[in-house]
């Protein structure tokens, strides 16, 4: 099972519908999807399940805020009874695929706040120990969907921050896939990023030999970046219109990461349209030329990725 972190801390850069597009499509490609909601905001939740379901069925017992505020001491419920199977995109699937969600919550940003007073200690060994547990939560946490053998690839969709939870994400992740616009601000946050990502690895794998000494033997780790991913890229006469190809080249040339061939394509219409149809874009065809190539751009995101993950 491989954990995929979907993360970028500039909002809005396309990170939920990469993820829900990515996790259709390899779900149709017959790969075995769970995908975590880790945004408060919870957009990704909203894709696929309805609001009136999610506040009927989900809110009061069934996201990951109740796995977070459970795991503290307790009766500790188990990341994989939150599984779901949402509806409307099974659907659209055929029927021996295997896509399902951990919903997430819109009070998850008080979870942040709850995990940060744990990370305090009377000493510097304490604190470190209190890093490590709380770091590791999710880590440890989704060994239990592990252990099931259900899944083949789990993408979480982070939220557009760097807190408590995010970094938990990073911590479980085998992989981490960037999205970003090709635009100037964009692409300068991913040096910030990969820098923030750097520091919390560093810190993680300091402290974890200490912790080791300890009681409990842990590995260091080291998750690999897929790639960067360019969203909503504006063609003109069949590539990316100019000011968009210079930060696209500049990144190409410039950032030792790798950056992936294809891209997803800007169109406010499909975009717009699928989150209240509960099936992502790519999913559908289109007899409308350019929706369908917003499509073919998708699926050739999902081809790289597979790659890149040695699939
Ligand atoms: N390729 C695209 N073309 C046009 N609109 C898009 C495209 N991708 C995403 N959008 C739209 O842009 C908005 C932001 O996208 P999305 O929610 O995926 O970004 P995000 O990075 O997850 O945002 P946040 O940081 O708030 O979590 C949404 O309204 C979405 O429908
Ligand atoms: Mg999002």
């Amino acid at each position: 099972m491989k954990v995929v972190s979907v993360i970028n801390y500039k909002g809005g850069v396309g990170k939920t519908s990469l993820t829900a597009n990515l996790a259709a499509e390899l779900a149709f490609r017959g790969k075995r999807i769970l995908v975590m909601d880790l945004d408060a905001q919870a957009s990704l939740t909203f894709s696929f399940i309805k609001p009136d379901e999610w506040q009927n069925s989900f809110a009061s017992s069934k996201t990951i805020k109740t796995w977070f505020d459970e795991s503290d001491g307790g009766a500790q419920i188990s990341l994989k009874d939150l599984c779901h199977k949402p509806e409307r995109v099974n659907s659209a699937l055929p029927h021996d695929s295997t896509l399902d969600i951990i919903p997430s919550h819109l009070g998850l940003i008080n979870v942040d706040l709850e995990l940060a007073t744990r990370l305090g200690g009377a000493n510097l060994s304490q604190s470190k120990k209190n890093f490590i547990s709380v770091h590791r939560m999710l880590a440890d946490g989704l060994d239990d969907i592990r252990a099931t053998g259900l899944y083949d690839i789990v993408l979480i969709d982070c939220p557009p921050n760097f807190n408590i939870v995010t970094k938990t994400a990073i911590i479980a992740s085998d992989y981490i896939l960037v999205p970003t616009r090709p635009d100037e601000l964009s692409t300068l946050g991913i040096d910030y990023l990969m820098r923030s990502i750097g520091e919390l690895l560093k810190d993680y794998n300091d402290y974890v030999k200490v912790v080791s000494n300890d009681s409990k033997d842990f590995d260091e780790i080291s998750p690999i970046v897929v790639g960067v991913v360019f969203t909503m890229v504006q063609e003109y006469a069949g590539e990316p219109m100019s000011a968009q190809k210079t930060y696209i080249k500049k990144l190409q040339t410039e950032s030792d990461l790798a950056i992936f061939d294809s891209y997803i394509k800007r169109n406010d219409t499909v975009f717009a349209e699928s989150p209240v149809y509960g099936v992502p874009v790519v999913l559908n065809s289109y007899s409308n030329v350019s929706h369908q190539s917003v499509v073919d751009g998708l699926e050739a995101v999902a081809t790289e990725f597979l790659e890149k993950l040695g699939e």
